[in-house]
């Protein structure tokens, strides 16, 4: 019988799976001129900058407790494999909202979220440095999809074909 995540982990694993699904969605979408562009995007950043703060809180919570054991069907190449998958999307939930801050503040348009507050410029007003944030925060959305769908293949492999309770970590 495999550990389990505490509560506080399972919060904030849960909150980052909801809220980086929804700024994917609505990425996409609002990109794709489905609906209204301008209260997408607002919604949009003030989303993704709730995500950067859930993912700042969420990645202390890491480094600050030791996750439980993995079940003994974790081999140790695939332990090994999943501890580096895991630290490469804790980067690129790290790294996705501040590239869309910076992105935001290179084509020189203030920086609005939660309808009121006015977030300052981390990168200069630059158009070609626009261009070059501007695909990187496309390339990032599509390795995050791509992660996450490897994520989730993996714990169902685990649950459905070797039994070992994966999901049961993060659900009870
Ligand atoms: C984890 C957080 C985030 C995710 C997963 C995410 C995801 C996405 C995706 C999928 C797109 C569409 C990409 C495309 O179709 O090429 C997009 C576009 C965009 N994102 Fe984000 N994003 C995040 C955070 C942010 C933040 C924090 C901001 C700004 C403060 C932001 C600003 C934008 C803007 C302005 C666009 C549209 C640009 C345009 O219309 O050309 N994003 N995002």
């Amino acid at each position: 019988m495999t550990g389990r995540f505490p509560v506080r982990s399972r919060i904030l694993h849960w909150l980052t799976a909801v809220a980086i699904f929804a700024a994917l969605l609505i990425g996409f979408t609002m990109t794709n001129e489905i609906g209204s562009h301008h209260a997408l995007v607002a919604v949009h950043m003030t989303l993704g900058i709730s995500i950067l703060a859930i993912v700042i809180v969420r990645v202390a919570n890491r480094f600050t407790h030791k996750p439980p054991n993995w079940p003994d069907t974790v081999g140790r190449l695939e332990g090994k494999l999943i501890a580096r998958s895991e630290q490469l999307m804790y980067a690129m939930m790290l790294a996705q909202p501040l590239i869309g801050w910076a992105m935001v503040s290179a084509s020189g348009t203030p920086i609005r979220v939660f309808g009121a507050i006015t977030l300052p410029p981390i990168a200069p007003f630059d158009a070609d440095l626009y261009g070059i944030l501007r695909q990187a925060h496309s390339v990032v959305a599509y390795l995050l999809v791509a992660a996450v769908a490897a994520h989730v293949s993996a714990i169902l492999l685990h649950t459905l074909t070797l039994r070992d309770g994966m999901l049961r970590r993060m659900t009870h």
